[in-house]
């Protein structure tokens, strides 16, 4: 079966050719540096790159695949959330090929794909019941999975999401967006040397960050000479990955979860993904637990390509049984 996926929720152009769950193109344009000078994504901004770039990554992905338009057997595209004018975009190109190809469409929710693209090129396949965590630019949230398509959400934040929060915290130290990476990077030659609050350390599965990206705010205020940036970086990733450990576990003993999957672009980040898989792995070894390779963590078509093949195999199974 061959998949045709496109993305366009944020700031990333993205198609993708798959065979099955096999990527065999997934061609992105990321508008970072024209986001740059924001600070952020300017949503209208982000809707003229999309214009600008679709042709290209969807002439691109066709080339590298080695497919021809006839060849492709359904078309998938993110439908929400995301912001609405560059959702829009992947739509009406989705809907014009799906008319003019005559295929059949797929609508994809952005979150369930950052969870499947931990399924993409594996073998191996989840244990129900699975816990799974989005941590991403506009999300945080916790869902207990009962089975394909099959979600309960437990718990998300009261406030920024945990990339939010990354993103204006190195911005507040005076790096530029995205902030994930750059404070993974300055974290690298840094120590866990300040005691930064942790906040809603209670018994709900939810979280909260905006209070840490005050206190962030309230430190450079008042010391910003004798800022160690660098130990600054390395305890807000530290403590980050304290709550998320911390709340997962919560999670884990309500769901008794046999596989712990984690999705969203801020599981880009090493040292995150070392801690959460040794603090998993205590609770119980027999945990499975499932990350996107590094390269699929970030927005990209390719995971709404993943989450696709598994609704066809879902329809299949459904109209068998
Ligand atoms: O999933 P994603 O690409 O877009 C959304 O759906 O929001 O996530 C983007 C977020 C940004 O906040 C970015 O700073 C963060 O992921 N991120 C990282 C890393 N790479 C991207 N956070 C921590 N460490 C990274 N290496
Ligand atoms: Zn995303």
């Amino acid at each position: 079966m061959i998949i045709l996926a496109l993305e366009t929720s944020c700031d990333e152009t993205s198609a993708a050719i798959l065979e099955n769950k096999k990527v065999l193109s997934n061609v992105t344009i990321s508008q970072i540096l024209e986001q740059q000078k924001y600070g952020g994504v300017m949503p209208s901004l982000a809707a003229k790159l999309h214009v600008k770039n679709i042709q290209k990554v969807l002439k691109e992905t066709l080339h590298v695949a080695k497919v021809s338009p006839e060849q492709i057997d359904y078309i998938a595209y993110t439908e929400k959330p995301g912001l609405i004018i560059c959702l829009q975009i992947g739509k009406i190109v989705a809907e014009t090929l799906a008319l003019f190809l005559n295929k059949p469409l797929l609508l994809v929710n952005h979150l369930e794909g950052h969870i499947y693209a931990s399924l993409l090129e594996k073998n191996e396949e989840w244990e129900f019941p699975a816990l799974a965590l989005i941590i991403s630019g506009g999300h945080t949230q916790m869902y207990q999975v009962n089975n394909h398509f099959d979600f309960i959400l437990l718990g998300e934040t009261c406030d920024d999401a945990i990339g939010e929060c990354l993103d204006k915290s190195a911005i507040l130290l005076g790096y530029n967006y995205p902030g994930g990476p750059a404070i993974e990077k300055l974290a690298q030659t840094g120590k866990n040397t300040y005691q930064l609050p942790f906040p809603k350390n209670d018994e709900t599965l939810d979280f909260s960050f905006s209070g840490l990206k005050s206190e962030i705010s309230r430190l450079v205020g008042k010391e910003k000479k004798e800022i160690n940036v660098n130990n600054l970086a390395c305890s807000i990733q530290y403590l980050l990955a304290e709550i998320l450990a911390k709340k997962l576990k919560k999670a884990w003993l309500t769901v008794w979860a046999k596989t712990v999957i984690i999705g969203g672009g801020v599981i880009a980040n090493k040292f995150l993904r070392n801690y959460l898989a040794k603090n998993i792995q205590k609770w119980d070894k027999k945990i499975k637990i499932f990350f996107p390779e590094i390269r699929y963590s970030t927005d990209n078509a390719a995971m709404i390509g993943v989450l696709a093949y598994y609704k066809t195999k879902n329809k299949k199974s459904e109209r068998q049984g």
